[in-house]
């Protein structure tokens, strides 16, 4: 089957670009406009790449049951992530940020999340006005690089160090400023392969703290890390771990500073379900992170065809060759697949699943952590994560919102959880 065939060929969305290829004004729009003109499968040609989009009920369904071996979600992210991030930091790793979730392994990152909490209350002092999601960041860098950068990068001068490395090397930014890829490529990536390079001696001192005192245990995400590159000649090992850090924390840095972020801006918007937070209803708060990340999806999903798939939309069934790729777009249904959804309504959760699916065509047409065997490994530990941080939030402050209107998603973004496009001033002090 000739590369990128897609038959029948459904409609093509014509004058439609992707924002890494044209510059769009508003990416998510655009792709609105195309469904509302073609319907709810078209194909958009942009760039060298051809996507296959699905909305349809049956289309969603088939989507999130296409075979890795087939259409890849693995390829597909890292299409994604290599206009941002320096090629051979792909190359060879040994731990990945899906093994980041073993027994164990949660409990002991929300110890590191209720330090981080204490050192947030204690840089932020009594009264001031910050950047909500610039808040949100620094406690995400701060719990993750503590519970697998090794020995004291959560701390001091290493601490900051990391932070403006892993700033400028965020993968993210291949999809939260996909306009800002070609320049990226134009540079060769100096920047970020600078960062790089930075993170490669932070974490590097850190490997020499843990050789000269082992972890008595030998549990720490860190430890295994190290043992992964056992063996291996002295810079081999230091790069191989430091790199394995590097992926890792990138991975983390996709989502759940942004989605808490949301979270916080809408307790601060609906005070009544904030009182509940204070008075420590842990299943509310749940239900409320959720909630706020569901709202707050822009990603892109997508599958890159890798062996001729059968694609079946409900209407009809399509033949499509590799190369091409499989996508749907969370915030074209998550937000209208039945009336009300646009609404911020925590009460829709029961547990991690809607309560009520009736009006639905399909449950697979609303989700924040996806569906299928692809969905999100750190679901349970990122609700853990972002309800601990606003319970401690807001028993700690008092919130005032700095903003006059709801803050927008950055117009480009086409992928994960939507950054602010400007800053979210929020005015806080001590209860
Ligand atoms: C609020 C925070 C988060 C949200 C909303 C979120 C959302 C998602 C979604 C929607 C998917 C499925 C994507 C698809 O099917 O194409 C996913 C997968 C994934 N997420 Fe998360 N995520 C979050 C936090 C994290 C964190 C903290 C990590 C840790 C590094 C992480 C690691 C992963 C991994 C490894 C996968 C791929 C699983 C697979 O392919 O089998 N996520 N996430």
């Amino acid at each position: 089957m000739p590369r990128n065939e897609i038959t029948p060929l459904p409609p093509l969305a014509e004058g439609i670009g992707l924002p890494w290829d044209v510059a769009v004004d508003d990416a998510v729009g655009e792709l609105a406009r195309a469904r509302a003109t073609y319907g709810d499968t078209f194909v958009v040609e942009s760039g060298r790449d051809r996507y296959l989009f699905t909305f349809s009920p049956t289309g969603v369904e088939s989507f999130y049951a296409l075979p890795e071996e087939a259409a890849s979600k693995g390829v597909a992210d890292y299409l994604m992530l290599r206009r941002k991030l320096p090629e051979e930091i792909f190359d060879g790793r040994r731990t990945l940020p899906g093994s980041l979730f073993r027994k164990g392994d949660v409990a002991n990152y929300l110890v590191n999340l209720q330090a981080a909490l204490t050192t947030t209350t204690s840089e932020l002092g009594g009264s001031g006005t910050v950047d909500v999601f610039a808040v949100t960041r620094r406690l995400g860098h701060r719990m993750g690089l503590a519970s697998w950068a090794g020995p004291g990068s959560a701390e001091g001068a290493e601490f900051e160090r990391l932070v403006a490395a892993f700033d400028t090397l965020d993968g993210s930014d291949a999809f939260v400023h996909p306009d800002a890829m070609a320049a990226v490529a134009a540079s060769g990536k100096s920047a970020e392969i600078a960062a790089l390079a930075e993170i490669t001696e932070v974490v590097g001192t850190a490997l020499d703290s843990l050789d000269s005192a082992p972890d008595p245990d030998g549990q720490s995400l860190f430890a295994r890390i190290v043992d992964a590159w056992d063996g291996e000649p002295p810079e081999v090992r230091r790069r191989g771990v430091a790199w394995d850090v590097a992926l890792i924390h990138i991975a983390s840095m996709s989502n759940l500073a942004a989605a808490l972020g949301w979270a916080l801006v809408d307790l601060v918007e609906h005070p009544a379900a904030a009182a509940r937070v204070v008075d420590g209803d842990r299943a509310f708060t749940d239900q409320c992170t959720l909630e706020s990340t569901r709202l707050a999806q822009r990603s892109i999903m997508g599958r890159t065809v890798l062996a001729p798939v059968e694609f079946d939309d409900g209407t009809t069934t399509y033949s499509v060759g590799p190369g091409a790729t499989i996508a749907t777009l969370l915030p074209l249904t998550n937000t209208s697949a039945a009336p009300g959804l646009e609404q911020w309504k925590p009460e829709r959760w029961n547990r991690s699943r809607l309560a009520d699916t009736s009006a639905l065509a399909s449950p697979t047409l609303v989700t924040a952590f996806g569906h299928g065997k692809h969905s999100c490994p750190a679901q349970p530990f990122s609700l853990a994560a972002m309800s601990m941080a606003v319970a401690h939030l807001l028993t700690t402050y008092t919130l005032e919102p700095g903003w006059s209107a709801y803050p927008r998603p950055v117009p480009a973004q086409i992928g994960g959880v939507a950054r602010a496009d400007t800053s979210c001033l929020l005015h806080y002090r001590s209860r």
